[in-house]
């Protein structure tokens, strides 16, 4: 049966690079002869534009009936000053929650070829392996009350809730995870300070009697902020609720070399899923040809990978990647001395001619 895919290429940069995704998912499928379908639909600004909403009906049930999706980015300056209801980033909210995804996976490993790219020192970066668990559909994102107050609504609240299974679901996951890795999980709260942390807390002791092969360690966020730079290579698994996980993602991005490279998958139980990079509609540099894909390109690799079972066509994606990365292509994010500067068309052509030039397919 045809396996159906929902692409929603969003705003700004998303758009450039899920296309070029899409071109690369097709050619792999053809070389399989696998039977996949692609569809796709608006979110976030694009929808609001044509629809008057980030998440029109139609989008949402086509992600209902679909196996997996495939998301760009959402959100820009033109959309920054509508009501709550009405920003692009509600759309991909309400995406996440409609489609219960609550398992958030966002892995941070190095490139060879780009230990120079980051920031931080060489030796302090090679060899860093990490998965970031972030629960995705509940805390201050979703919290009741949200809004403002006041006779002149001068208070603004948001609420960080969460329920004991909310939290039991991701932490079990998280172990999962370890275990199946290096059977090291940090997990990452505010215990000293808020109680949905404290609750956090204890239910990670809890689960650990099931998962006895897994060492764990509890780190104060603002402790793990610093780490993830001091000493990245400590880590393995991080689980952390959802805006924690969404900061430290970001923060942990600069390890490889840039945002962009950065992929992410959103996974519910049955392991339908939704990917995405981790990085956003980049408005700054969007419609130029500059973006880099490969966080899409990797997401992609995540997609076969996670829903689809595909493991060895996840890997040749993976491989490509490395491969063109290896032979010095680079988009204009990754700051290496040398090599040879791409636009994201280039960079999508070379990582197909990889592809193609692969044993396993030829
Ligand atoms: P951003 O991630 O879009 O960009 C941050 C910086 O990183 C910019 O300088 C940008 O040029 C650079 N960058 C990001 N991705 C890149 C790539 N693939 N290649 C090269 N450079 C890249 O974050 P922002 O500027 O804070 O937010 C812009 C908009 O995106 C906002 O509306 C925000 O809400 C939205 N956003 C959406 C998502 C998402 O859809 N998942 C994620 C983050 C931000
Ligand atoms: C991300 C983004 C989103 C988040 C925004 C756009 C809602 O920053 O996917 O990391 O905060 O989850
Ligand atoms: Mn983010």
């Amino acid at each position: 049966m045809t396996k159906r895919i929902a692409v929603l290429p969003g705003d700004g940069i998303g758009k450039e690079v899920a296309k070029g995704t899409v071109q690369i998912l097709e050619a792999v499928f053809e070389c399989f002869h696998h039977d996949y379908s692609f569809e796709e639909a608006l979110i976030g600004g694009a929808a609001i534009d044509a629809e008057g909403t980030p998440l029109p009906e139609k989008t949402l049930k086509l992600c209902l009936e679909s196996d997996a999706v495939l998301l760009g980015a959402v959100g820009g300056p033109k959309w920054d000053q509508n009501p709550p209801e009405l920003r692009p980033e509600k759309g991909l909210l309400g995406l996440r929650k409609a489609l219960g995804l609550f398992a958030n996976l966002r892995p941070v490993t190095t490139y060879p070829s780009l230990l120079h790219a980051s920031p931080l020192k060489k030796e302090v970066v090679d060899g860093v392996d990490m998965l970031i668990v972030r629960e995705l559909t509940g805390g201050i994102y979703f919290g009741n009350p949200s809004g403002r107050r006041g006779e002149q609504n001068e208070v603004a609240v948001d609420t960080l809730e969460y329920s004991k299974s909310e939290i039991e679901r991701i932490v079990d996951k998280a172990f999962q995870f370890a275990r199946n890795r290096r059977k090291k999980l940090t997990s990452v709260d505010k215990a000293n300070v808020l109680e949905s942390s404290r609750m956090w807390r204890e239910i990670v002791n809890k689960t650990v009697e099931k998962y006895p092969d897994v060492q764990v360690e509890h780190m104060l966020v603002d402790s793990a902020a610093m780490q993830l730079i001091a000493r990245p290579n400590h880590f393995d698994v991080i689980v952390t609720e959802n805006m924690f996980g969404d900061i430290l993602s970001d923060e942990a991005s600069m390890i490889t070399g840039s945002l962009g490279m950065l992929p992410s998958a959103s996974l519910r139980e049955d392991n339908v899923g939704l990917y995405e990079p981790v990085h956003g509609s980049a408005p700054d540099i969007a419609g130029q040809d500059k973006a880099n894909p490969l966080g899409m390109i990797l997401s992609a690799a995540m997609m076969l990978r996670y829903s689809f079972q595909l493991e060895k066509e996840a890997s040749i994606l993976e491989e490509a990647v490395a491969k063109v990365l290896k032979a010095g292509y680079y988009t204009d994010d990754l700051r290496v001395q040398g090599g040879k500067r791409v636009g994201t068309k280039e960079m999508i052509e070379k990582v197909l001619d990889a592809i193609n030039e692969n044993q396993a397919i030829s």
